[in-house]
């Protein structure tokens, strides 16, 4: 029989894991510590553990390495809280099999571990190489916590360690520069270059150059030899951005890079060679380019050994609030000014954009934003170019927010008409409206730091009936 062992310093999340397994035929065993989780895997090996953590600390580390060794490899299945990048990266990085963000759902659990029992059985097979660095972090920040971004920072974990050839495909803007760099710096290639080259943006006669170099005279103008990009990248990774804008000459000379690791300069004779990780990236459908006869078929294979596909933004909605958390932080910081956060109504304002331009966008119109704030709390002024490309957008807001309120009242109305002692009725309809005034008038004092005449400005109401709300609120 099958058995399951659980670690989670939980109670609950041990309970509701076992749960979810309940309809499974199979030994479960719970450990409240993985200390105590680790000996009782040694006593008696599981096919499956199931560990709850919060970030990847020593003791997490340490469990994964002794579940790899072995004759016979234990999968773990990290049930993990914080959902971070880092997190999921390092998990995955130090040989878990796989990685759920908590809250768990728990047919979602049932059926991740139906799969690891019938794909692993109980010969798993362990998905690192390399041993893991005990105690890494990256440096790049991917944000999301959407199931889609979960799969690419398991994918990032999976693939960092080896060499293979990475495809990013993405809309502009989805983060695909990012991940190439958050590759390389989860790699051993960490502490050597990370070069990017934009094959669209170079003409073609100087991206060869810019990629393998030239020798003095090869061609006008080149008064000097001068190394290429794969020559001072050696050891690190290249980004071959755009990859589909490369001419078919150049990319015959990538692919003798990818399968031989030779190249020559422009007008040289000498072969050099380069160890350098190739990760291209593309925005436009690479298929559509073999079938125009524009892009070589056996380099499209070899490019996309592994490949990651960023979804556009509006297919993550759930990322928006984290992204918008996380650019207020980055650029109130960098542009030393204290914002204290985001009004409900601008925050609902960006939920409800498309961003065509995806992430790039919406941290470019948080930066700006930024810069144009007065009062230390981000609000609809501060998107001017939001609003004016889609005044709907704004109104549409406004209902929702107003709709809101109107089901948040009605259902403290009822409470208070149910309760067994009952306000009289006046004594409801007036408590309920003083409640909401004073929560306008807060809201209002608070957005613009106390300053009464801005406030009821804001409102749309005079001064000095903003007082008297004022005074009947304290
Ligand atoms: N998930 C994310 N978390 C945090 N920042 C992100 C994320 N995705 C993108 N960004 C930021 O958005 C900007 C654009 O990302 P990046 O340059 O990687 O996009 P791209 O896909 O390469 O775009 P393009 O196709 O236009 O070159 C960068 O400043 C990047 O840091
Ligand atoms: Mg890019």
């Amino acid at each position: 029989m099958q058995n399951i062992l659980i670690i989670e310093p939980d109670a609950r999340y041990r309970s509701r894991a076992r749960g979810a397994l309940e309809s499974l035929s199979c030994q479960v065993r719970e450990s409240a510590s993985m200390e105590e989780g680790l000996r009782a895997m040694l006593e008696t090996p599981p096919s499956l553990v199931i560990a709850g953590s919060n970030e990847p600390e020593a003791a997490d580390l340490k469990l994964l390495r002794v579940a790899r060794q072995g004759t016979r490899p234990v999968p773990v299945l990290v049930l993990a809280s914080s959902g971070t990048t880092e997190g999921a990266i390092g998990f995955m990085d130090g040989g878990a099999y796989d990685y759920i963000a908590k809250p768990v759902n728990p047919s979602e659990l049932l059926a991740v571990v139906q799969d690891i029992l019938r794909l692993a059985g109980d010969a798993s097979r362990p998905l690192r190489i390399a041993p893991p660095a005990d105690g890494m972090s990256s440096r790049s920040s991917i944000i999301g916590r959407s199931p889609e971004m979960i799969e690419i920072f398991k994918m990032v974990g999976r693939i960092a360690k080896s060499d293979a050839a990475v495809l990013v495909q993405g809309e502009s803007g989805t983060g695909k520069e990012l991940v190439a760099r958050t590759i390389h710096e989860n790699s051993r290639r960490a502490g050597k270059p990370f070069l990017a080259v934009n094959c669209a943006a170079i003409p073609e006669t100087l991206l060869e150059s810019e990629l393998f170099g030239h020798e003095k005279g090869a061609f006008t103008g080149a008064a000097y030899s001068r190394k290429g990009k794969f020559e001072l990248c050696h050891g690190g990774t290249i980004l071959l951005d755009e990859v589909g804008d490369m001419s078919l000459a150049t990319q015959s000379k990538i692919l003798r890079v990818l399968q031989e690791h030779t190249f020559e300069r422009v007008g040289g004779e000498q072969t050099l060679s380069s160890d350098t990780r190739i990760i291209a990236a593309t925005n436009k459908s690479l298929v559509e380019a073999i079938e125009r006869s524009e892009f070589r078929v056996d380099l499209f294979y070899r490019l996309k050994v592994v490949s990651v596909f960023l979804p556009p933004l509006h297919k993550r909605p759930g990322d928006l609030p984290l992204l918008i958390d996380h650019f207020v932080k980055k650029y109130s910081h960098q542009a030393k000014v204290e914002i204290r956060g985001i009004s409900r109504r601008a925050q609902a304002l960006l939920e409800a954009q498309t961003w065509t331009g995806n992430v790039r966008e919406l941290e470019n119109a948080i930066q700006t934003a930024v810069v144009l704030n007065r009062t230390g709390t981000l609000d609809l002024e501060d998107f001017p170019f939001l609003q004016s490309a889609g005044r709907t957008g704004a109104d549409d807001v406004r209902r929702s927010v107003l709709v809101d309120l109107r089901g948040a009242a009605k259902r403290a109305a009822r409470v208070l008409l149910a309760e067994d002692s009952p306000t009289s009725p006046a004594g409801i309809y007036y408590g309920c409206l003083s409640a909401v005034e004073t929560a306008v008038v807060e809201a209002a004092l608070e957005s613009y730091g106390g300053n009464q005449v801005q406030a009821a400005r804001a409102l749309g109401i005079s001064r000095n009936t903003l007082r008297s709300k004022m005074r009947i609120s304290s």
